[in-house]
C-alpha cells in the first residue's frame, strides 16, 4: 500500500480521473453505496448487489490496464475502490494462465462478478476435524455471471482460472476492506493457517467523480 507523502501524481500508468472510462464503476459504487445506507438484511444485499455487479461486468470496457495486469508466478488482486467507512470494497482478481488459489475463506460476503475469461470455484466444506471437503460441483463463472458468497451459507472455497493460456478477471465486491480481513486458508489435510491478503497496487483509480486540475504552485 501506499505511503503517506507518497506522489501518486508521479505514477504514469493512473488513469485520468476525468476520464469517463470508470463511469461503471463509479455507478456500481454509488449504487452499492445506497443500497447499504438502507441497512438491508444481508439476503436483500446480496440478491440487489449482484444486480448491481451484473451491470457492471455486462461490459468490459472500463478496467484500467494497470488494473488487469497478471502476474507471472501468482494471481494478482488489485484494489478499485475502498468504501470510506470500510463498509465493501471493490477488487479486480487477475488470473494468470492456469492460475489457482488455496483452498480459503473470507469471513464477510462477497460478490464476484466475471468481467473476462472464466473461473472455475469449488466450494468446500470442514468436516468434524477440520477437514476441507468438497462440497457440491464446481462452479463456472462465464462474462457477466456473478457468484455470492457469504459466511452464513459457507463461504470457503477453491478458485482457479479455468483456462491454461489466457488471462482471466474477475470483480470482486466483499463486505469490508479485504486486503486488511485476517482470513484462513487450509491444506488438504486441514492445517489451518491465518492470512491477510494485501493488494497488489499502492495506486488506485477514482471512481468517486471528477478531479479538478492541479494548477502550477497549488
Ligand atoms: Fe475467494
Amino acid at each position: 500500500m501506499g505511503q503517506e507523502g507518497d506522489d501518486i501524481t508521479a505514477s504514469g500508468d493512473l488513469p485520468d480521473p476525468d476520464d469517463k472510462t470508470l463511469d461503471p464503476l463509479r455507478t456500481f459504487v454509488a449504487g452499492l453505496s445506497r443500497l447499504l445506507a438502507c441497512d438491508p438484511v444481508e439476503t436483500t444485499l446480496l440478491d440487489a448487489g449482484a444486480g448491481l455487479l451484473a451491470q457492471l461486468v455486462v461490459r468490459d470496457d472500463w478496467l484500467p490496464d494497470a488494473f488487469a495486469a497478471p502476474h507471472p508466478e501468482h494471481y494478482q488482486q488489485y484494489l478499485l475502490h475502498c468504501d470510506p467507512a470500510q463498509r465493501f470494497c471493490v477488487v479486480s482478481f487477475v488470473w494468470g494462465p492456469g492460475q489457482v488459489t488455496p483452498i480459503h475463506d473470507h469471513t464477510v460476503w462477497g460478490l464476484i462478478g466475471m468481467l473476462r475469461g472464466a473461473e472455475d470455484s469449488q466450494p468446500y466444506r470442514l468436516d468434524a476435524q477440520g477437514v476441507p471437503v468438497m462440497a457440491g460441483e464446481p462452479v463456472r463463472l462465464s462474462p457477466g455471471d456473478v457468484e455470492v458468497l457469504s459466511p452464513r451459507r459457507g463461504d470457503i472455497h477453491r478458485v482457479s482460472n479455468a483456462y491454461p493460456d489466457r488471462v482471466s478477471v474477475s470483480i470482486h465486491v466483499y463486505g469490508a476492506n479485504i486486503g486488511t480481513v485476517r482470513r484462513s486458508v487450509f491444506t488438504e489435510s486441514g492445517e489451518r493457517k491465518c492470512f491477510v491478503s494485501g493488494y497488489a497496487n499502492a495506486s488506485w483509480p477514482n471512481p468517486r467523480g471528477t478531479a479538478p486540475q492541479r494548477t502550477q504552485g497549488a
